[in-house]
């Protein structure tokens, strides 16, 4: 059954998988509505929509999609730092507006990437990637993870900076990639927004709700960030109209896996992952497997 994204999960008493996305909840009610649920399958990787506990607590396994849209979300966050390193967002509607009055030595002047740091929040495999990315750019990696990262440090010479205050203070743009959980809820508050470098840039691939997004709105218009990047938003579809009105901040609807390739190896894996709960044999890419 594929299922509108955004409206909630109808109850069903015949549905033993499903496959939901990032914009439907799945919680206690949602599978008391649907008591034959065996497996959840989530299209995504990111799996803050599920009600991990409720789900165990019904024997239902929970999986997810990892690997197969790390290249898209490291090519959009790459995307949205060089969107707003170079002011595109201010050249695109420069240039559409017709008021262009020609070339000027100063005109829209933006960051340069090279040697700059790139503070990564966030070691899996995403986060790797888009280190990897701004490596190849010129860019010093910085990362702040719970544990050192082996792949972070070989593949794109990252730094671990154990201390979050101290890794704002020093990255000229800082990327987030990171699972939204009780942890990292709100995790970029007012105050560490205002501990980051003044004149730097801030973008954000993962969920909206890691960072304040009224604070947010409150650092770009005070032009102590030069600019952000936000692919997510706290209550999507909603996108703060502070936001949008933002020169400074590029926003995009939560495109980060959005290439055919991945979205078709989402699905592949989603379905697989399902197919073999089913079978009653191990899926692929399991989050939490409930020993029933
Ligand atoms: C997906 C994402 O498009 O995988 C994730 O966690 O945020 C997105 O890239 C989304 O989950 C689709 O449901």
């Amino acid at each position: 059954m594929f299922h509108q994204p955004g409206l909630p999960l109808p109850a069903r008493t015949d549905v033993d998988a499903i496959i939901p996305l990032v914009s439907q909840r799945v919680g206690e009610a949602e599978l008391a509505g649907l008591p034959s649920l065996r497996v959840v399958a989530n299209y995504g990787v990111g799996y803050d929509n599920i009600d991990l506990a409720a789900a165990a607590r019904r024997g239902i396994v929970v999986t997810n999609t990892p690997d197969v849209l790390t290249d898209a979300t490291a090519d959009l966050a790459l995307a949205l730092l060089l969107t707003a390193a170079r002011r595109l967002r201010e050249g695109l509607d420069l240039a559409r507006s017709g008021e262009w009055d020609g070339w000027h030595p100063t005109q829209l002047l933006g960051m340069g990437l090279q040697g700059r740091v790139l503070g990564i929040l966030g070691a899996g495999r995403i986060g790797v990637a888009t280190a990897r990315r701004a490596a190849a750019f010129g860019m010093e990696i910085a990362y702040w993870n719970r544990s050192a990262s082996p792949a972070m440090e070989s593949e794109a010479g990252g730094q671990r900076i154990e201390d979050l205050e101290t890794l704002l203070a020093a990255a000229d743009v800082v990327s987030v990639h990171l699972p939204l959980t009780a942890e990292t809820r709100g995790l970029l508050d007012a105050a560490r927004l205002a501990s980051m470098k003044p004149g730097s840039i801030l973008v954000n691939t993962a969920r909206g709700a890691i960072v304040d997004q009224e604070a947010l709105a409150g650092v770009l218009g005070s032009g102590h960030l030069a600019a952000a990047g936000l692919d997510v938003f706290e209550n999507e579809p909603e996108i703060p109209e502070e936001l949008r009105d933002l020169p400074s901040c590029v926003v995009l609807p939560h495109l980060g896996s959005a290439t055919r390739e991945a979205r078709q190896a989402m699905w592949d894996l989603a379905a697989a992952n399902a197919r073999a709960v089913l079978a009653g044999e191990e899926p692929l890419t399991a989050v939490s497997l409930p020993s029933t």
